[in-house]
């Protein structure tokens, strides 16, 4: 048996695009119909649903809960921003404090607004002005609510992703531009950490907690060699903690987010500097499970992250962490496997402050579509209908308690 600290916070992650449904006014959006994908449509009609569905979070003992704001949604024009908006976002975070669940609010999640894609999104010069002008109006509108912000989402996923590996719009390869997305995402959430900073201060409110949610990946040499051990080593600084050394250097952390899945194998096949960063093991030793999408299984990974950000002498707290499956025993093999990971790390002196599993709900899992079963509590696509899974029941006992079996 384990025992996690008193003030755990304990919950669910979900991001809009990929629960509330029908926003029309992001790039996704477009990009979807355009690129031939399944269509997110209502998703999960979460933006009507919400208050059914933190009764069912507040219902599995869930403490704490993070949500996205949709910027397409605040700002559907450019320089228009939609008071309704706004106020549907307050109302979302009075219905999660007053079931006495804390809010983790992210800013930028993945998606933009169509406008701003339309003039090159993240290569746009001015789009870290744009993305602070946006912050300025969300924060000045919520900070009576949130005390816990998430800048950007995944920034090394959403740059290789939609600018490297050509799979998310703008669908690009180029490492040109990824520098250039990259160097804008940088920016953005330096000066966002500063804006939030700021705005507390003049509206008198307690200090926030501002952060970004960083994927980590367990990065493994597949065997001994020399050469393996330094791709991975390389590998780490790079994408694990290439983020982190700069936002620290800029002293623009409160804490660390993370978001840990799975591991990758490193196997390079020869010298070379794409190889360095993109080599991954082909064959099949060291099989574990994986997941419906193909991930490994790698709990051990998650102890090993969190050792490695020790350094930083920073609270750190797990703001995605999950598996998709249609064996819903394995969900809870999973979550009590990785609980164990991070209580491990905890033994061993990192200060872990929450956990928050990926995802509430089954929702839209970006190109892959609705195929994918995240959620804590099943949906059906087209009644709506919520279904609590047992894995979820399960983890509401370690909510409740902050005991794990
Ligand atoms: C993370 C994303 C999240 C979800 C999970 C499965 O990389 O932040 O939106 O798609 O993966």
């Amino acid at each position: 048996m384990i025992r996690f600290p008193k003030d755990f916070l304990w919950g669910a992650a979900t991001a809009a695009y990929q629960v509330e449904g029908d926003n029309c006014h992001s790039d996704w959006w477009h990009w979807e119909k355009k690129a031939g994908k399944e269509s997110s449509g209502p998703a999960c009609r979460h933006y009507d649903f919400y208050k059914m569905d933190f009764d069912l979070a507040k219902g599995l003992h869930h403490n704490a809960h993070r949500l996205s704001i949709e910027w397409s949604r605040v700002e559907p024009e450019e320089g228009q921003f939609s008071a309704e908006a706004l106020q549907h976002y307050l109302d979302v975070l009075k219905a999660l404090r007053a079931r006495q669940i804390e809010p983790v609010v992210t800013l930028h999640h993945f998606t933009n607004p169509a406008w701003l894609a339309a003039k090159g999104a993240w290569e746009e010069g001015k789009s870290v002005d744009l993305f602070l002008r946006f912050a300025d109006h969300v924060v000045r509108a919520l900070a009576g609510q949130v005390r816990y912000w998430i800048t950007i989402n995944e920034p090394t996923i959403y740059v290789s992703h939609a600018y490297l590996f050509g799979v998310w719009p703008p669908q690009a390869k180029s490492f040109m531009r990824a520098r250039r997305v990259e160097r804008h995402m940088v920016a953005a959430h330096i000066k966002a950490y500063r804006l939030i900073h700021k705005i507390y201060g003049e509206q008198r409110l307690p200090a926030p907690a501002v952060s970004f949610s960083q994927h980590m990946m367990a990065l493994v040499p597949c065997d001994k060699t020399l050469k393996n051990r330094f791709a991975a080593w390389l590998r780490h600084k790079w994408f694990n903690e290439g983020y982190l050394d700069t936002f620290v250097r800029h002293k623009a952390l409160d804490f660390i987010g993370v978001n840990y899945y799975s591991r990758q194998r490193v196997d390079l096949k020869k010298w070379g500097l794409r190889n360095l960063f993109a080599d991954v093991c082909e064959k099949n030793h060291d099989p574990v499970a994986a997941n419906s999408l193909g991930w490994d299984i790698y709990p051990e990974g998650l102890t090993q992250v969190l050792l490695k950000l020790k350094k930083y002498k920073l609270p750190v707290m797990i703001t995605e962490n999950g598996i998709c499956t249609l064996e819903d025993a394995q969900r809870w093999e999973f979550i009590a496997a990785h609980l164990k990971a991070i209580h491990r790390a905890i033994e061993q002196g990192v200060l872990v402050t929450g956990y928050l599993y990926w995802s509430l709900l089954d929702n839209f899992e970006w190109d892959k579509g609705f195929g994918p079963r995240f959620g804590l509590i099943e949906m059906d696509y087209k009644t709506h209908q919520r279904t609590v899974r047992e894995s979820a029941k399960k983890f509401s006992r370690v909510c409740a308690t902050g005991v794990v079996p």
